[in-house]
């Protein structure tokens, strides 16, 4: 299947999809890297990977109606079938989410429905658990729908939080699994294993 990734930061969720498709676990091609942010690091993750990717921002594209009919013209163009966030911080336009209808792949750092939502990302997120004292979080892949982190969700795994704890050290903890899910969710997704029946996932097979 032909993905595109679309990325705002370091991107290291960008490099752990990488990773699995030249180890050969994945069934897929990264076409096309897409950045709202001319400085991210992801950008000189996915050149380095001779994968081709672009700036789409307010920089080039003052204008938000004119930046997502680019960001569309180029999905159908490269006939893209699967769409990652992978660190990505703007809300996609909804007529590209019901183009994309459960073909929109988004990593949070929280266990859904927790922690998440307009503002919720990064280390916000890390900031919120320690302040609110739960002492389970978490990572959770999900379709990404018209919400702010409500799609359906496909995989989750929990960390415990411990006392001494930073946002730094969450964050550290909680993007290890990310760079797990992540690609285990592109795997089964390009192997046609994720069943959506309204907002349940299921996965055919099981997975390892
Ligand atoms: C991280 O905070 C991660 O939790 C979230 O996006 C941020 C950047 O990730 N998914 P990345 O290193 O750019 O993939």
């Amino acid at each position: 299947i032909r993905i595109a990734v679309l990325v705002s930061g370091g991107g290291t969720n960008l490099q752990a999809v990488i990773d699995q498709i030249e180890r050969g676990n994945i069934p897929a091609v990264i076409e096309m890297v897409i950045s709202n942010r001319k400085d991210a690091y992801a950008l000189e993750r996915a050149r380095r990977h001779g994968i081709e990717s672009i700036y789409i921002g307010s920089k080039n594209f003052p204008n938000l109606k004119e930046r997502n009919y680019r960001l569309e013209k180029i999905l159908e163009e490269r006939k893209i079938d699967l769409i990652i966030l992978a660190g990505y911080m703007q809300i996609l336009e909804g007529h590209i989410i019901e183009k994309y209808r459960n073909r929109i792949i988004n990593i949070h750092p929280s266990l859904i429905p927790s922690f998440c939502g307009q503002g919720f990302y990064g280390e916000y997120v890390h900031r919120a658990v320690l302040e609110y004292g739960v002492k389970l979080t978490g990572a959770t892949v999900h379709f990404v729908d018209e919400g702010a982190d409500t799609g359906p969700v496909i995989l989750q795994k929990a960390v415990e939080v411990q006392e001494e704890d930073t946002v730094e050290s969450l964050a550290k903890r909680v993007l290890t699994l990310e760079h797990e899910l992540l690609p285990l969710a592109v795997k089964l997704f390009a192997e046609g294993r994720l069943m959506v029946e309204g907002r349940k996932v299921r996965i055919k097979g099981g997975y390892s």
